[in-house]
């Protein structure tokens, strides 16, 4: 089996069959982790390079990590440590990496559509690790991939995205995925920390943290992201949290079979309570582990293509 698709650029258009495949391949990585030998010689000789033009723990070390356990050859660029500072373009600096004869390029940046352009100016396989406010691929497949675990499927479930949905790149890629999935997919947010026009993705909309958590089987909740400007979309993080931020009381006035999710990194008491981030109805960490085998899924299955 292979996929349909050459890069992972997004979760749009992408074939109900290639997300079905990544998540199955990802289970067998998923028992290669718990090895005490938790490496495959399955990507050795191929050279991927991570291009991380934004801020990153999880995503850099999850990808970082998953291409050494599948034994390729990993290089790590970031701006604050390149010739970035001293003026080189973006597209010189790809034309110099990619001639030391590379194979796949990992990219965040914070700039939507710069995956989409690199596929135009190299010839290497490219992964999408977050591009500005437009998609998060490979964070939706561990998303989705951690509800299938737990719960055992996507088809029919209702998941509801609670928080920033129109600063993130998460909450799109998920809408995409999981609606393919056959998903119920649903948003909860205060109407200015939503895009115009979300509807057209066929998700609900609730303005009312307590109905959405009544009346969904998953949450996963975003962070603002202040660091795009989303303060200003909001009195202010106090009244925030009040409103929609997830609390042990909030989830156990309306629904005590819930499921919740945080893709990171966390503002522990705004989006989000330290009692439940830490208790027994989220599975935050498990997302982190579970992203290792994603990465490794999609490495593996977009390296070795013909
Ligand atoms: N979830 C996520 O993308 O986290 P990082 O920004 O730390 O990679």
């Amino acid at each position: 089996m292979s996929l349909n698709i050459k890069h992972l650029l997004g979760l749009k258009d992408v074939p109900k069959n290639d997300i079905q495949l990544i998540l199955d391949t990802a289970t067998t990585f998923r028992e290669v982790l718990e090895r005490p030998i938790k490496k495959v010689p399955t990507l050795k000789g191929t050279t991927i390079v991570n291009l991380f033009y934004e801020n990153s723990t999880r995503t850099r070390l999850s990808f970082e990590l998953a291409e050494k356990r599948l034994s390729a050859d990993t290089l790590n660029f970031t701006t604050s440590n390149s010739s970035t500072k001293k003026g080189e373009t973006f597209k010189d600096t790809v034309r110099n990496i990619e001639a030391m004869k590379i194979d796949m390029i990992v990219v965040r940046h914070q700039s939507a559509g710069v995956p989409h352009y690199l596929t135009k100016i190299s010839n290497a396989s490219i992964i999408n690790a977050g591009d500005g406010r437009h998609e998060h691929p490979t964070q939706a497949l561990l998303d989705m991939y951690s509800i299938r675990e737990k719960i055992g499927k996507l088809n029919n479930l209702n998941v509801c995205i609670v928080g920033d949905i129109s600063h993130s790149r998460v909450a799109l890629s998920n809408i995409f995925g999981l609606i393919t999935m056959g998903a119920k997919v649903s948003v909860c947010a205060p109407p200015t920390m939503l895009p115009k026009n979300i509807e057209q993705f066929g998700v609900k909309i609730f303005h009312d943290i307590n109905k959405a958590v009544a009346e969904n089987d998953v949450v996963n909740v975003l962070r603002i992201q202040l660091e795009r400007d989303a303060g200003n979309t909001i009195p202010s993080l106090r009244e925030y949290h009040n409103y929609f931020g997830i609390t042990g009381d909030v989830i156990e006035r309306n629904n005590k079979d819930i499921l919740i999710l945080h893709p990171g990194p966390i503002n522990r008491g705004v989006e989000i309570s330290s009692e439940v981030a830490d208790g027994p109805y989220q599975i935050i960490l498990d997302q982190v582990t579970n992203g290792v085998a994603i990465r490794m899924a999609v490495l593996y299955l977009l390296g070795t293509m013909n």
